[in-house]
């Protein structure tokens, strides 16, 4: 990704049949599902499922290094990886020999799809396959760390192998988003608004990727939303190229969103979207011509939201340390569009506003849950006195 123009170019992908896409897709209609995992060569799908458990893995809390064996299969099919854990660095694959695994886990290709791409479910040991390969006679006193490291090491993979959903905050810390923490606590906000929409396939998009110009710093909030949302597909505006961020089912785009243009084209290719998150340059200006630009990209039901609203205040940011400044700023905006939500109940109602598209509006301080919707009740009648 060079330029924006390249990156919508390379994003084309994102659109086509390829397994990921088809999975996410699948859902919990376990006959789409049966079609979709006979469509593709059991090891592109392995590949998929592989790269979703070497994501959702926790760190692994082992102290020795130990490999791990996974077996997927599909009647007489069989495809191995095999994974390397050990304290300090993340799970990673070994390309040592599978069978050097002292612990093995065997899915049938069609569950661990329903694990990692269904909704969630509570686990069970109902739908795998394990073996422990660890040999009793070789427990030395050393020896009995190792056995412990083996079973710490299966959990780990076992966990993120799992529809296990953890909380919003949770993952906030996991990838290093600053929406929980000293600054912000968003995160529970954002639970609070977007839990029903977990299992569901959501496009996702935020403005804003953090790490500025440096290539791979950032992307916390990208990694935090892929996890959230196990069938997500996550993309990411930054006026920085970020692509090295890149991975399966999180992209990200370069854009200015001061510029219209720009944001509209990603829209037309890649909404329209269940949520818009503007994290971005938090210049008043920016915040409004973005909101404008993409509040008709959101699907109806669904959720536009503007962090950082203190920037409003802020004159480096083109905010107004006056409070009635509401032309030109955020609150102004925001302001504004509890009047728009109003519109039908005015007597001269406004035209130029979002309040046909606009079903409710939650405000909390820095943080502005809008959701988008039909508004169109009518108003209260005019024969009732006013
Ligand atoms: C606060 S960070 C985003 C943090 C990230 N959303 C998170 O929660 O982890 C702000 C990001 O916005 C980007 N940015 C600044 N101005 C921008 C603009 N005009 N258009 C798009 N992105 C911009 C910066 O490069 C920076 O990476």
């Amino acid at each position: 990704m060079s330029t924006f123009s390249d990156s919508l170019t390379a994003d084309r992908k994102v659109d086509a049949a390829t397994p990921v896409e088809c999975l996410r897709l699948a859902g919990d209609d376990t006959r789409a599902l049966h079609s979709v995992v006979h469509s593709f060569e059991l090891a592109d799908l392995t590949a998929v499922l592989v790269d979703e458990i070497l994501f959702r893995c926790d760190p692994p809390g082992n102290a020795e290094p130990v490999t791990i064996a996974l077996d997927v299969t599909r009647g007489e099919e069989r495809v191995s990886a095999s994974f390397l854990l050990q304290a300090g660095r993340p799970v990673g694959l070994n390309e040592a020999d599978g069978p050097a695994a002292l612990f093995r886990l065997e899915y049938d290709v069609l569950d661990l799809v329903r694990e990692l791409f269904g909704p969630s479910t509570p686990g069970g040991p109902a739908n795998r396959r394990t073996e422990l390969r660890f040999v009793p006679e070789s427990m030395t006193v050393e020896g009995v760390r190792p056995l412990g490291s083996i079973m710490a090491a299966a959990g780990t993979v076992l966990t993120g192998c799992s529809s296990d959903h953890p909380g919003l905050a949770r993952l906030a810390v996991r990838h290093d988003s600053d929406k929980w923490g000293g600054l912000h606590w968003f995160a529970s906000l954002y639970e609070r608004h977007l839990r029903h929409l977990r299992d569901h396939p959501v496009r996702l998009l935020e403005i804003g990727i953090g790490g500025y110009d440096h290539p791979t710093l950032g992307g916390g909030s990208l990694k935090m939303w892929k996890h959230y949302f196990p069938r997500g597909l996550i993309f990411g505006v930054d006026l920085h190229d970020k692509s090295g961020l890149d991975q399966q089912r999180l992209h990200t785009l370069r854009a200015d969103q001061s510029d219209p243009a720009q944001l509209t084209e990603i829209a037309e290719k890649h909404g329209p979207f269940d949520i818009v998150i503007d994290d971005g340059s938090h210049i008043n200006e920016h915040v409004r011509t973005t909101f404008r630009t993409l509040f008709p990209h959101v699907r109806t039901e669904g959720l536009y939201v503007i962090e950082d609203l203190w920037t409003s205040y802020a004159p480096g940011f083109g905010g107004s340390e006056d409070p009635a400044a509401c032309d030109s700023t955020t609150l102004g905006l925001v302001k504004r569009l509890v009047d728009d939500l109003h519109y039908e109940e005015q007597p001269v109602k406004p035209t130029d506003g979002v309040g046909p598209s606009l079903a409710g509006l939650h405000l909390y301080r820095n943080i502005a849950f809008l959701e988008k919707g039909r508004n169109a009740e009518g108003g209260i009648p005019g024969w009732i006195r006013h």
